[in-house]
């Protein structure tokens, strides 16, 4: 799995971060971001990730299932 927040949807809305907050962490203006080195192999952390990106209501988290 691979998964990116789109910077330019994500209003800060915040719902990743306490949803998903393995994978997400918000920077200093609210906006969301990927952390670096989590485990995306998991799958209890993959369903976190697609619960998270249901939840966005901009769609910017982009989740690739490959
Ligand atoms: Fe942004 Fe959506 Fe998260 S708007 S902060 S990616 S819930």
């Amino acid at each position: 799995m691979r998964v990116e927040v789109d910077r330019s949807q994500c209003q800060g809305h915040n719902r990743c971060y306490v949803l998903a907050r393995e994978v997400f962490d918000v920077d200093d203006e609210g906006y969301a971001f990927v952390r670096p080195g989590c485990n995306l192999d998991d799958s209890n952390v993959q369903e976190l990730v697609r619960n998270a990106a249901r939840n966005c209501p901009e769609r910017a988290i982009v989740v690739d299932d490959e």
